[in-house]
């Protein structure tokens, strides 16, 4: 039986597969600085995983810190940004850093950082967890995916959120909660797909009503059309 809770295994699992992300300190390790963290963030609001890594590395490596990067000039900062998309972003990074190292350095709250230019709900509760290791409830598209399977949720989505984000608050563990949001994306990104998801690897499909209903790529429910 699955006497071990939805954090606990999950955590478990993380520890074992989390992906080596550039960005990412190992699982059990310090947290990786802010910067770094706030970096990755906001490239991978509209850009994947596959085409951030390469694009942070170059990033980080021409501005190590966030001084160095609010120092640059703003023309530099789109010319490096090239392809990336959503040239919104680029400013409102240069702005954000240009914010941070006025500051000296980076909120440690969600409400602090839900203050800095391009900062939205998302990207303030990842850092706030990922960096500072507070408890936040981190919703992205992968984390949607695994709660909507975890509870079979039957309301379609976008109705659904609210729940979702409920439920993802309910299994947020007060320790590690920066560890659980990214155990989660990646459970999302390698075994619980969009579909034909892995159940026989997922360290949840104990006590998973998706995987009980025998139809777990049925959630979330899509919006009637
Ligand atoms: N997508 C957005 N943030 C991420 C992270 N920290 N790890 C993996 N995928 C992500």
């Amino acid at each position: 039986a699955a006497t071990a809770t939805v954090p606990q295994r999950l955590l478990a699992w993380y520890d074992r597969h989390a992906r080596r992300l550039p960005w990412r300190s190992p699982p059990g390790t310090p947290p990786a600085d802010p910067y770094r963290v706030w970096l990755s963030e906001v490239m991978l609001q509209q850009t994947t995983v596959a085409a951030v890594a390469p694009r942070f590395a170059r990033l980080l490596a021409r501005w190590p810190s966030v001084a160095a990067l609010a120092a640059a000039p703003l023309d530099d900062v789109l010319h490096e940004w090239a392809g990336l998309g959503y040239y919104a972003r680029a400013r409102n990074l240069h702005a954000c850093a240009q914010a941070v190292a006025a500051a000296g350095g980076f909120p440690d709250t969600e409400a602090g950082l839900r203050a800095l230019p391009g900062v939205g709900d998302y990207t303030a509760a990842a850092i706030a967890s990922i960096a500072f290791g507070r408890r936040a409830v981190v919703v992205d598209g992968n984390v949607e995916r695994v709660v909507a399977r975890l509870f079979a949720l039957e309301q379609p989505l976008p109705g659904a959120r609210p729940t979702i984000r409920r439920l993802t608050d309910t299994i947020t563990p007060d320790l590690r909660a920066g560890d659980f949001a990214q155990g989660m994306m990646d459970l999302g990104a390698t075994i619980c797909t969009p579909r034909a998801p892995a159940c026989a690897l997922c360290p949840l499909r104990e006590g998973c009503a998706g995987f009980a209903s025998g139809r777990p790529e049925a959630y979330p429910v899509k919006p009637p059309r």
